[in-house]
């Protein structure tokens, strides 16, 4: 449903042109997921937002990205508000940036309906407050009158994904959904999108800095570091055995209920993207560095689905 190859992303800045994002491929099938994991920086917002042509002013994105055969890296405003309003949707981290402070919530979302579908004022909130219900917001009818700032911050981000869910897309983009909230309200958001995925079919891109939040949410994950794609895996090979050095670095770095003490960290700080290092970008803070890592390493098969940049991971021999 979703192809994409080699999309990369630059922005031209005063200090020279900022390689976001670095030949980056993944294809989605219908009503899966993929969880896209990252340091920030990494790439990760630029990725999905050259995918629905959001990328800002100084920004251009090259290569291919095509939604259920539309190519939408340079498609035109026209095909791509269509696309976005009605197929693709996507979520914030801040979900101030997407709801309007001077709005009732039931005017925004019923606008969403009224204008896309055509339906009627009482119909349409009908169906808000259904969908409300539906992300489990607790005596919705009411809510529904109350202005985003009157509700906590979970209860926004709930708002949000109900309003995003609206359109009955194909695809939900989830960008850090749940980085602004306290842990308990972030299994919460988790669960409930792990619930509507499921009832309502559609594929998913999680975008996430935080790879226990995939875990038990993706089939497919996506290791990013310095804007290009380190690894790409099945879930639960991965987290059995990642394979990229960063990618073990990351899970290393994961909280576990079994294991008390510090916490490992990936020492030193990612890379300036203007000026990327040539070979592997994860060479300087890579503990297995070798002269090799000077080129940089390509993805290689590594099996069933299974690729990974490093020269120090052997591909198994056929
Ligand atoms: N408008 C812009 N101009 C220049 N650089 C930008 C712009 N927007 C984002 N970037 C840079 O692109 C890189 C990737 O950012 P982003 O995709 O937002 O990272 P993240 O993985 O945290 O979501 C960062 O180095 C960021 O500074
Ligand atoms: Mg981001």
């Amino acid at each position: 449903m979703l192809v994409v190859e080699n999309l990369s992303v630059a922005f031209d800045t005063p200090d020279g042109t900022v390689h976001a994002v670095n030949e980056v491929s993944f294809t989605l099938q219908k009503g899966q997921t993929l969880g896209i994991v990252g340091e920030s920086g990494s790439g990760k917002s630029q990725l999905a937002f050259a995918l629905l042509g959001l990328l800002a002013r100084n920004g251009r994105a090259t290569g291919s990205a095509r939604f259920d055969g539309t190519e939408l890296i340079g498609a035109p405003i026209a095909t791509l508000n269509h696309i976005r309003a009605e197929r693709i949707a996507m979520v914030f981290q801040d979900p101030m940036t997407s709801l309007n402070p001077y709005m009732r919530v039931s005017d925004q979302m019923a606008e969403v309906l009224i204008h896309h579908r055509g339906m009627g004022k009482s119909a349409a909130l009908a169906e808000c407050v259904a969908m409300l219900d539906a992300v489990k917001i607790p005596e919705a009818r009411a809510r529904i009158r109350l202005y985003p700032h009157e509700f906590s911050g979970g209860m926004r981000q709930r708002v949000m994904i109900a309003m995003s869910l609206l359109c009955q897309p194909d695809l939900l983009i989830a960008d850090e959904p749940t980085t602004a909230l306290d842990v308990t309200v972030q299994a919460q958001i988790m669960s409930l999108l792990r619930d509507l995925q499921r009832d309502f079919g559609m594929a998913t891109v999680l975008i996430t800095h935080d790879l226990g939040v995939i875990a038990g949410f993706a089939e497919q994950v996506m290791v990013m570091y310095g804007g290009r794609v380190m690894e790409k895996a099945p879930v639960e090979p991965f987290f059995a055995a990642p394979a990229h050095p960063y990618a073990r670095g990351l899970l290393a770095a994961l909280p576990r209920i079994d294991q008390e003490g510090a916490l490992a960290s990936i020492p030193g700080a990612p890379p300036n993207m203007t000026r990327p290092p040539e070979g592997c970008p994860f060479a300087p803070r890579c503990p297995e560095v070798g002269p090799d890592c000077r080129i940089l390493p390509q993805l290689q098969s590594l099996g069933t689905s299974r690729l990974c940049a490093c020269h120090r991971v052997e591909a198994p021999h056929a």
